[in-house]
């Protein structure tokens, strides 16, 4: 029977849980939307659904009540929606990174965003710096203007980050005036990094829970794999395959910050009814 461990401190951080007591305080006024999943977790997303709210893709589709803007935040146009009610649940976090970005471009740096150019979070960012700055997650072939500010998408790895702002400053460093750098990985993301790291090495199957739509669970799911454990990524309890649990001694589960506990304890009583033959 294999032992089967749990990461310290599994569940929300405060940016989601922050997100979602923010919906459920809004459902209790009337009508609610939220821009794009409020949070990158089906499950999430799904039980506020149920409770009535409605996920709009666009600000134009909320005609009445209240649209939520999620904890990815949101570029400056939907702040300026006149027919709804706006709160933001916009991740602390992210509002840092986001204000950074601005002071930066404001001061006449380029700003360089280390992400993932199609995720909600960087092109709000890149929305709030009109043009002044790209994201990108490989060092760039053309030239750079000469001050350049380098700051990161919040569920970067730190390790990537550091890489990253490494490699531009090795291949441009002679012409470049001056440079910034500001570490804007929250710390929710750091610590969970650091610690399923951890059961990782001592596991040899490591089973990693959060939406596919996550970037944070994603992180966690290369990390492990890049220390060479066989991993997988899952939503829900139900795509476990009991072949993967076969032959193995030590079992790590980990959970994106976005994956509520309840669903990490599902994972663990899964896998443990499946080790015990149940
Ligand atoms: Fe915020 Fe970090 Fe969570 S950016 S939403 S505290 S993963």
């Amino acid at each position: 029977m294999p032992h089967v461990e749990k990461v310290e401190g599994a569940g929300f951080c405060l940016g989601v849980r922050r997100a979602i007591e923010m919906v459920e305080r809004a459902l209790e006024e009337g009508k609610v939307y939220t821009l794009g999943p409020v949070v990158h977790n089906p499950r999430v997303v799904e039980e506020l659904e149920r409770k009535g709210v409605r996920v709009v893709r666009d600000v134009g589709e909320a005609k009445d009540g209240t649209l939520i803007i999620p904890s990815h935040g949101a570029g400056p146009r939907v702040y300026e929606e006149k027919r709804v009610k706006i709160i933001d649940a916009t991740c602390p976090f992210v509002m840092r990174t986001k204000r950074m970005a601005k002071k930066l471009a404001d001061q006449g740096f380029f700003v360089i965003i280390f992400g993932d150019s199609e995720h909600t979070e960087v092109k709000g960012i890149i929305e709030w710096i009109e043009g002044k700055g790209k994201a990108m997650e490989r060092t760039p072939k053309e030239k750079l203007p000469r001050r350049i500010g380098i700051l990161s998408q919040t569920t970067k790895p730190l390790k990537e980050f550091y890489a990253f702002v490494d490699e531009i400053l090795s291949s441009s460093l002679g012409e470049l005036l001056e440079v910034r750098i500001i570490n804007t990985i929250c710390r929710a993301t750091r610590e969970r990094q650091e610690k399923s790291l951890k059961l990782a090495q001592k596991s040899d199957l490591m089973i990693v829970i959060g939406g596919k739509n996550s970037a944070n669970t994603k992180n966690l799911a290369n990390l492990c794999r890049e220390i060479g454990v066989e991993t997988y990524h899952i939503e829900r309890a139900s795509e476990i395959e009991p072949s993967w649990i076969k032959d193995k001694e030590f079992i790590g589960i980990t959970a994106g910050t976005s994956t509520p506990e309840e669903e990490v304890e599902e994972v663990y009583m899964k896998i443990k009814n499946i080790g015990e033959g149940v």
